[in-house]
């Protein structure tokens, strides 16, 4: 039996598997710049984050209606049941869709078509949590808020992904303001490859309660402390960093240093489709590769549920 944890870190759109990208290709019929799904994959060979981004975006064309939303949503869901994820806080990224015709209603209705219904079918509790694209505009993250008023029974949190360097999370000041005053929770990525000064404002301007990714904190042993001290989650995706060079190999990445230092760390999948496996997958590589013992596994599998919105969600909805 798989350990059960929670995933915090999870693009839906980088669960996009090639096998699933041929076949809403095919129903849609948008042609792929990629003969086969083995052409595809030869060119998951990326060497920094916007490399893959790239990909990313583009492979994006092939989802179009609200099915192809869930049907991405539930193949994610039971790959992840799979692996012992019994809960999953789930990104997207509205404008990525927005800005090729796709609206914000098909995307979210279709991701709500399977994570209504997932408790059910997956054993899997979810939340949603909408993404900005930092390398967009402050005023385009507010016309998506605007754009998903309707939707926020569905929208747990709002989160900043996307080209890192260049986009410090002060950009963003406004945007996580009205959606502090709408009640929604935040996070954001920070110090994957920006530096730990995105973290600290991340932290002090926009609010968030959890960092994404996290791993350039090791640079300043001040914020290290903080993190610590105030124990604000991060949302570690191991193999992601392997596949994006943000560490050379695995068995550098400086996770059992940043539990020996008391960081509240989770480990979680990224974009599984392209990085090389799934949250359970991401377990299994970090045991092998970093020898953390049994103990320090249970220690991240219990971080996941703690650091998770879930009990204070349910909390504030029986109030
Ligand atoms: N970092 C930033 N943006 C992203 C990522 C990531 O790892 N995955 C999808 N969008
Ligand atoms: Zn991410």
């Amino acid at each position: 039996m798989p350990l059960p944890k929670a995933e915090l870190h999870l693009h839906i759109e980088g669960t996009l598997e090639p096998e699933l990208a041929f076949e809403l290709a095919a129903r849609n019929d948008v042609e792929l710049p990629y003969a086969d799904t083995d052409a595809l994959r030869k060119a998951y060979d990326f060497d920094g984050l916007q490399s893959f981004l790239n990909l990313y975006y583009e492979l994006m064309a092939v989802l179009r209606t609200e099915r192809d939303f869930e049907d991405l949503a539930n193949a994610y869901l039971a790959r992840a049941a799979a692996q012992g994820v019994r809960h999953a806080e789930i990104f997207f990224d509205p404008q990525a869709h927005i800005a090729r015709g796709v609206a914000m209603a098909t995307v979210v209705e279709g991701l709500w078509r399977a994570l209504g219904s997932s408790e059910a079918n997956h054993g899997v509790s979810t939340r949603l949590i909408m993404c900005f694209l930092r390398d967009e505009s402050a005023e385009s993250a507010l016309e998506t808020l605007e754009a998903a008023k309707p939707h926020l029974d569905r929208i747990t949190g709002i989160g900043l992904d996307s080209a890192e360097v260049g986009h410090p999370p002060a950009k963003f000041r406004e945007v996580y303001e009205a959606a502090a005053a709408l009640g929604l929770r935040r996070v954001a990525h920070a110090g994957e490859e920006g530096p730990p000064e995105y973290i600290t404002e991340a932290l002090d301007v926009l609010g968030v309660e959890r960092i994404d990714h996290g791993l350039r904190c090791m640079e300043s042993p001040e914020l290290v402390e903080r993190l610590a001290r105030d124990r604000i989650p991060l949302t570690l995706c191991p193999l992601s960093n392997v596949r994006l060079r943000t560490v050379d190999t695995l068995a550098d990445h400086p996770l059992p240093a940043m539990l020996d230092a008391g960081l509240m760390c989770t480990v979680n999948s990224d974009d599984p489709a392209y990085f090389g496996g799934y949250a359970g997958d991401n377990f299994e590589a970090v045991q092998k590769s970093l020898g953390l013992s049994e103990d320090r596994l249970r220690e991240l599998a219990r971080n996941s549920f703690l650091a998770s919105f879930l009990e204070d969600d349910e909390e504030r909805r029986s109030r």
